[in-house]
């Protein structure tokens, strides 16, 4: 059969395969949020042709006007003859309004990088000195740095085999890249000018690159992607499912993200004007898994009781291990995770956010697909994380995007009425996570949703709400929804299913809150500092989470938005060896806790689905 996608026409042989596994054999992968489970309805694409009928999971997902339009969900429609794909969204490729920036380090970093460069200026060889070359640059290296032991020295077989030209070029006169046990690379002339690193976030959604200066600790580049695994899924057990399949599928995740940050490291080399064999080490953050799935490790055990996964410990290695396209010698470094999901990604927001430096009673959240949580009181600090679901992220949400053009991330009411703001302006697409909160806060507040989280029905509100937003709510087969945008090719609304999204999200924050703060034997109140980390939680808006009761007994003024901390950590342990150690201490020293195993967890839990502000505190 002759399938056209976008300019592009296939050959395929009917396999009875579905489009999204068609497209993606033709190297189209689609952002498949549920991994085509059919629950998410969000693959969907503009189809014309021969498919198989409608399923009655497209009939759930799909409005008459979208069936009108040739709207199909990609993981359900089978083409059964030639068809003609004209639009559809493909994983990867929109970075969207992806957050890049942490707000300024918490800390001073005094540049002081695990790799180094001197410039050496050992004697030529002569016949009363015959010391083999690769002794004499490291008796000279020794003589400027007594920490480093030549005989240790851990030197590749890449260095010494293009040791002979350099030493040709270089007119004795050399500089090393090194971490004092290490040499990375043995270079001609003075290159100290040329010294970077590269640091990365790993998302479950996203990933973000830097290009430092080592020499200065100036940041000279940033790039981002969408995460290229989201085609497995938006969640993390999707993907734990898809990579426990077989080795291939654990390979397929491994060479994705490794695809993605060369595809980052490229662009931040041509942004900065700066050669690849120039960059030197990498440092990586992310959650657990995502960490395990760079590494290749296996994550299955941490889907399942007692979610223990592989390695917890900092990784580090040579960068071309992992196949990173940076200096050929250079080193990665993964950051050490705390437990169960807590990843390094929290181990760097914490460094970020100065905590474990902190008096005084303090707390980090991080949101995103999941939220963890990290207290420190009296210098002890506790961590959990909560399966806040991919809320946050539009995954569950009828009408939800993530945060990039078009999505509606600011709802307001006022006595002029509803007003939407939508990212980059024009008509809204769907809702992301800072509006859906909103929206909800907004709702609550005039009491179109009660405090259960029920969205009340139309006849319930005559008389009491005003009638232009009255109007806005309806009910009909699919339940009651609030309208926040309609014309005549689509209609944004929020959905009841999606108000009990959001309480689950919530429900699971403040009921992880709470049992933190039981466990350090404070009162949530007590928190003097509550840093918030993460894409969502830096455009969340703070009235409206307090008034879903999403941090119990925290007013906004303790609240302190830190952009993407994670980010800003893995640059800050790229800059400092020190705080590279600080990161392993801290790491070990935080207290894991485990929800699943709180005996009081179901109750916090519940309790704290109420929108009741100081419902779980
Ligand atoms: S419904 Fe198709 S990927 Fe979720």
């Amino acid at each position: 059969m002759i399938v056209r996608i976008g300019p592009n026409t296939f050959e395929i042989e009917y396999e009875g395969k579905t489009l999204a596994q068609m497209m993606r054999e033709v190297g189209i992968s689609l952002d498949l949020p549920c991994n085509g489970r059919g629950t998410c309805g969000k693959c969907k694409v503009r189809v014309s042709g021969q498919l198989s009928d409608l399923t009655d999971t497209e009939k759930r997902h799909l409005s008459s006007s979208e069936i009108g339009q040739g709207i199909r969900l990609a993981c359900q429609a089978v083409p059964t003859g030639d068809c003609v794909v004209s639009a559809y969204s493909s994983a990867g490729s929109a970075a969207g309004n992806i957050l890049v920036e942490g707000t300024p380090m918490q800390q001073q970093v005094v540049s002081q990088p695990l790799v180094k460069k001197d410039v050496v200026s050992p004697p030529a060889p002569a016949m009363d000195d015959q010391r083999y070359h690769l002794d004499r640059i490291l008796d000279s290296l020794a003589e400027l740095r007594p920490s480093v032991d030549r005989r240790k020295a851990n030197v590749s077989l890449g260095t010494l085999q293009s040791l002979p030209d350099t030493l040709s070029k270089s007119d004795w006169q050399l500089t090393v890249a090194h971490t004092g046990d290490c040499v990375i690379a043995v270079e001609p002339g003075d290159t100290t000018g040329e010294h970077y690193g590269a640091a990365f976030d790993i998302g479950t959604t996203t990933v973000v690159g830097y290009l430092v200066d080592l020499s200065s600790g100036s940041q000279v580049a940033v790039a981002s992607r969408t995460n290229p695994q989201v085609a497995h899924g938006a969640d993390l057990i999707s993907r734990i499912t898809y990579s426990s399949q077989s080795v291939e599928s654990r390979e397929a995740l491994r060479s994705e993200i490794v695809s993605a940050l060369n595809d980052i490291l490229n662009e931040l080399a041509s942004k900065a004007g700066v050669a690849a064999n120039r960059i030197y080490h990498c440092t990586v953050a992310g959650n657990t898994c995502m960490t395990h799935m760079l590494l290749g490790l296996d994550t299955s055990s941490l889907a399942t009781m007692p979610y223990v996964g592989v390695m917890g410990r900092a990784y580090h290695d040579r960068a071309s291990q992992l196949g990173l396209n940076i200096h050929p010698d250079g080193l990665i470094t993964v950051l050490p995770n705390i437990g169960g999901f807590i990843g390094s990604d929290t181990v760097a927001a914490a460094i970020a956010a100065g905590l474990d430096g902190r008096s005084g009673t303090s707390l980090l959240l991080d949101l995103g697909t999941n939220g963890e949580l990290v207290l420190v009181h009296d210098r002890e600090m506790f961590a959990c994380s909560t399966a806040a679901g991919p809320a946050f992220e539009g995954a569950q949400i009828v009408h939800g995007m993530r945060g990039s053009a078009g999505a509606i991330e600011a709802v307001a009411i006022s006595p002029k009425g509803l007003s939407l703001r939508v990212i980059n302006g024009g008509e809204p697409m769907g809702i992301c996570g800072s509006g859906l909160v909103d929206a909800v806060a907004e709702l609550l507040r005039v009491g179109i949703i009660d405090f259960t989280g029920r969205l009340c029905p139309p006849l319930e509100l005559a008389g009491r709400v005003d009638p232009a937003l009255a109007s806005r709510v309806k009910e009909d087969e699919r339940g009651v929804r609030f309208v926040l945008f309609s014309n005549s090719e689509r209609e944004i609304s929020l959905f009841q299913s999606d108000v009990r999204q959001l309480q689950l999200a919530k429900g699971a924050i403040a009921a992880g809150f709470s049992i933190l703060c039981k466990r350090a034997g404070i009162s949530c109140s007590e928190i003097d500092t509550v840093f918030l980390a993460g894409a969502f939680g830096n455009y969340i808006n703070k009235t409206a989470a307090v008034r879903i009761g999403m941090l119990p007994g925290i007013d906004e003024e303790r609240i302190v938005p830190l952009g993407n901390a994670a980010g800003t950590g893995a640059k800050m342990a790229l800059l400092s060896e020190e705080l590279l150690d600080r990161a392993d201490r801290l790491a070990a020293s935080a207290i894991y806790i485990e929800l699943g195993n709180d005996p009081t967890f179901q109750d916090e839990f519940m309790n704290a689905m109420m929108f009741m502000e100081g419902a779980a505190g």
